[in-house]
C-alpha cells in the first residue's frame, strides 16, 4: 500500500516484515512433523528462533502499543470502535500465543538437548495458530485500518504518533 505519512508507511514496512517472518517459521513447521524434530542447531533452525525471539520480545509488542495508545483510540473517536474492537481483541489472542511460544524458543536456543515430544507438539500447535492469528491480523490492518488511518490523520497528528514509536 501506497500511504502519505511516515507512521504508516513504517507500520506497513512492519507489517510486511512480519509476514515473512511468519512465512518462514510455516514452512519449518510444515517440514518438520510431529515425529520429526528439528535439528536445533543447525544454522538456519538458530536464525530463524533467534529472529522469532526478537520479534516477540519487543518488534510485535512495540508494534501493538502503539496502535493501542495513539491510533486505536483517535479511529474509534471517528466512528470506528466496532473495527477497534476486533483489532484488540486479535492483539490479545496474538499476545498469548506469543506468551506460550516463548520459553520454547529460549529452549531450543540455550539449550543442546531438543525439547521433550510434548513441548515440540506445543510449538508445532502454538506456532502454527501463530501464524495464522498474526498474518491475517496484519492483512485486516494493512488493507482496512491503515488505509483508512493514513486518511484521518493530520500532519501534525501524524509526526507526533511517529515520533512517541520512534522513542518506544
Ligand atoms: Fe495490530
Ligand atoms: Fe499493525
Amino acid at each position: 500500500m501506497d500511504f502519505q505519512f511516515e507512521i504508516s508507511k513504517r507500520l506497513s514496512r512492519e507489517h510486511q516484515e512480519v509476514t515473512a517472518l511468519l512465512n518462514r517459521l510455516e514452512k519449518f513447521v510444515q517440514a518438520h512433523g510431529p515425529a520429526g524434530q528439528p535439528d536445533w542447531q543447525d544454522a538456519e533452525a538458530r536464525r530463524l528462533m533467534s529472529d522469532l525471539r526478537g520479534a516477540l520480545r519487543s518488534g510485535v509488542p512495540n508494534h501493538f502499543a502503539i496502535e493501542e495508545q495513539e491510533l486505536f483510540p483517535r479511529y474509534a473517536q471517528e466512528g470506528g470502535a466496532d473495527l477497534v474492537d476486533l483489532l484488540l481483541a486479535d492483539h490479545l489472542v496474538i499476545l498469548d500465543l506469543a506468551e506460550e511460544l516463548k520459553p520454547l524458543l529460549e529452549k531450543t536456543l540455550n539449550s543442546p538437548d531438543a525439547l521433550s515430544q510434548a513441548e515440540w507438539e506445543t510449538f508445532r500447535a502454538k506456532g502454527n495458530a501463530f501464524v495464522t492469528e498474526l498474518r491475517s491480523h496484519a492483512e485486516k490492518e494493512e488493507f482496512g485500518f491503515m488505509p483508512a488511518m493514513d486518511e484521518l490523520m493530520d500532519p501534525v497528528t501524524a509526526k507526533h504518533i511517529f515520533d512517541c514509536y520512534v522513542q518506544m
